[in-house]
């Protein structure tokens, strides 16, 4: 059976001192998630440190929200791999459609950077999903067949054991309008079939979040379906209640 990982996505919100007090409010409710269920933060980068302090010693783990698939150069605002995991940094979310539209990101460099994810021994969360005028058009498959197949290209049975997949319909994201869970498990469907074609039963066990406004009041429908092991959160996940209300939902 996949993990349940619920991982709240903190965007750019909250300064420093903000990201200290909902990481200690989220360790403080964190005993209280269901059992089985591991809860992540990923607050901006110049926070990770803060937010380590704080965690540490509790189950809540940290992740990051990008990096650079390069160990150090002449890269001028990136933030690498090593130096993530440097400060402790399990999960890094890569590939999210905000990276992509805003940042022009490419499957083939979001490859990459699940890549050095891997080499550095962190577990990359790779975000695919489609935009509404894809899923008007009927190409909602094609579109996340294509995400898996390429920014997962040569990932091995072995390193997918550390992959999760983020499944995040661009027109739910932030924008109160969730995917039914059964149009949602649909596709959950179709990318742990991929995941299995890519690298046999090692895929079975891949988590696979759901992420577009999921809150307290739908999560618990959305977790119950087949294929859907968890959430990727922003909204709700400014709010500790908010989040611990999904991460004891399942
Ligand atoms: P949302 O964001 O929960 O606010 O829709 C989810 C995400 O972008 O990861």
């Amino acid at each position: 059976m996949p993990k349940t990982i619920i991982a709240g996505n903190w965007k750019m919100n909250k300064n420093l001192a903000e990201s200290v007090q909902l990481a200690s409010e989220v360790v403080k409710v964190s005993g209280k998630a269901s059992a089985g269920v591991e809860l992540v933060v990923c607050p901006v980068f110049t926070h990770l440190e803060a937010v380590k302090e704080v965690i540490k010693g509790s189950a809540v783990k940290l992740g990051a929200q990008n990096c650079y698939p390069a160990d150090s150069g002449a890269f001028t605002g990136e933030v690498s791999g090593s130096m993530l995991k440097a400060i402790g940094v399990e999960y890094v979310i890569l590939g999210h459609s905000e990276r992509r539209q805003y940042f022009h990101e490419s499957n083939e460099f979001i490859n990459k950077k699940v890549h050095h994810v891997l080499a550095h021994g962190m577990k990359p969360i790779y975000c695919v999903g489609e935009l509404l005028e894809e899923r008007e058009k009927g190409v909602t498959h094609q579109v996340v067949t294509e995400q898996i197949n390429a920014g997962l290209a040569n990932v091995t049975a072995d390193q997918m054991k550390n992959v999760v997949i983020a499944y995040e319909p661009v027109w739910a994201i932030g924008t109160g309008k969730v995917a039914s869970p059964e149009q949602a498990n649909e596709v959950h469907i179709l990318i742990r079939n991929l995941l299995v074609k890519l690298v046999g039963d090692a895929g079975k066990e891949v988590t696979i979040q759901y992420g577009g406004s999921m809150k307290p009041d739908n999560a618990k429908e959305l977790l119950a379906q087949s294929e859907i092991n968890g959430g990727l959160i922003g909204g709700a996940a400014l709010k500790a209640d908010d989040f611990l209300a999904i991460g004891s939902a399942k």
